[in-house]
């Protein structure tokens, strides 16, 4: 596995390969949900390309950025593992050079839910996203269905901008219990994971009701929002039904239903979602 660090490096690497590449951008601390998107484009491509960047532009003030967990070693025996042929790991002054201006701004999609309780979040994301398109001309893409917004987003910017990638979501990688696996879970103790287990079993039991008949949206919300709220440690900071796409509120369910959370536990923040068809 080549370990690459500049952008001049990287594009001569990339010229040199003739196959089809896939894509899977990571912050890091890898666990078997980022592997889930790495089986899946070892699968589809002739070259697997993965991009290791802690993105400072995507955390606001008051969040992780400096404890974000980060385990070098670890993630590439991880990455040696599972057959990855490249990654990327720039630092901020490869991705980010003085004099740096531009941000990739996706209207309306990124200032809503996430993009609401983290302000400037999803810019972060766009731009890095948006470059690490320019720089690898990836054939494909991967990104995982727990960050639904961020999928959105990415799947809106790649038609506007005309990037050309094919985006592939893939399903999201949970625990035995239910929680989305997550490098933020790491965070939690054990009362705070036995809270964090609410939120998966609030959307599997809205999702039971949903396919025994129940299509009501203010009943689905309420029956999961109970769950959680039945531990006082879990501060609900939105659930809604909304169009995976659009992200607009909805009234009456059709295929693009997804219902999804965020949840405050103490200062750690979980999302997770569930389709709703
Ligand atoms: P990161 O949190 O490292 O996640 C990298 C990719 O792994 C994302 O597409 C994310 O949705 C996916 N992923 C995380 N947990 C998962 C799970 N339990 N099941 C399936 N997929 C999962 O998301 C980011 O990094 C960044 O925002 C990034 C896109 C790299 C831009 O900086």
């Amino acid at each position: 596995m080549k370990i690459i660090k500049s952008i001049a490096e990287l594009k001569g690497e990339l010229n040199a390969n003739k196959g089809s590449l896939g894509l899977v951008p990571t912050m890091g601390a890898l666990h078997i949900g980022h592997q889930s998107l790495f089986k899946k484009a070892r699968e589809d491509n002739d070259f697997l390309a993965i991009s290791l960047f802690v993105n400072p532009s995507q955390f606001g003030p008051d969040e992780d950025f400096d404890k974000y967990p980060r385990n070098i070693n670890k993630d590439l025996d991880i990455l040696n593992s599972d057959n990855v042929d490249l990654v990327f790991m720039p630092d901020i002054q490869e991705m980010y050079p003085s004099g740096f201006l531009t941000n990739v701004v996706v209207d309306k999609l990124a200032d809503v839910y996430e993009g609401l309780h983290r302000k400037g979040h999803f810019n972060g994301v766009s731009t890095v996203v948006t470059k690490l398109f320019n720089v690898f001309k990836p054939d494909r893409a991967y990104f995982g269905a727990k960050d639904a917004q961020q999928c959105a987003i990415i799947k809106r910017l790649n038609i506007d901008l005309n990037l050309g990638v094919d985006v592939i979501i893939c399903p999201t990688v949970r625990e035995d219990s239910g929680l989305a696996l997550s490098s933020r879970n790491g965070y939690l103790n054990i009362d705070q994971m036995e809270a964090g287990l609410l939120i998966s079993r609030g959307l599997f039991k809205s999702k039971e009701l949903f396919d025994s008949g129940e299509k009501n949206i203010v009943n689905l919300c309420k029956v999961a929002r109970n769950i959680i709220e039945s531990n006082s440690l879990c501060q609900i900071d939105y659930l809604d039904i909304v169009n995976c796409e659009t992200f607009d509120l909805q009234t009456d369910l059709d295929q693009n239903s997804i219902m999804i959370v965020a949840v405050r536990i103490r200062n750690i923040r979980l999302i997770d979602n569930i389709e709703i068809k």
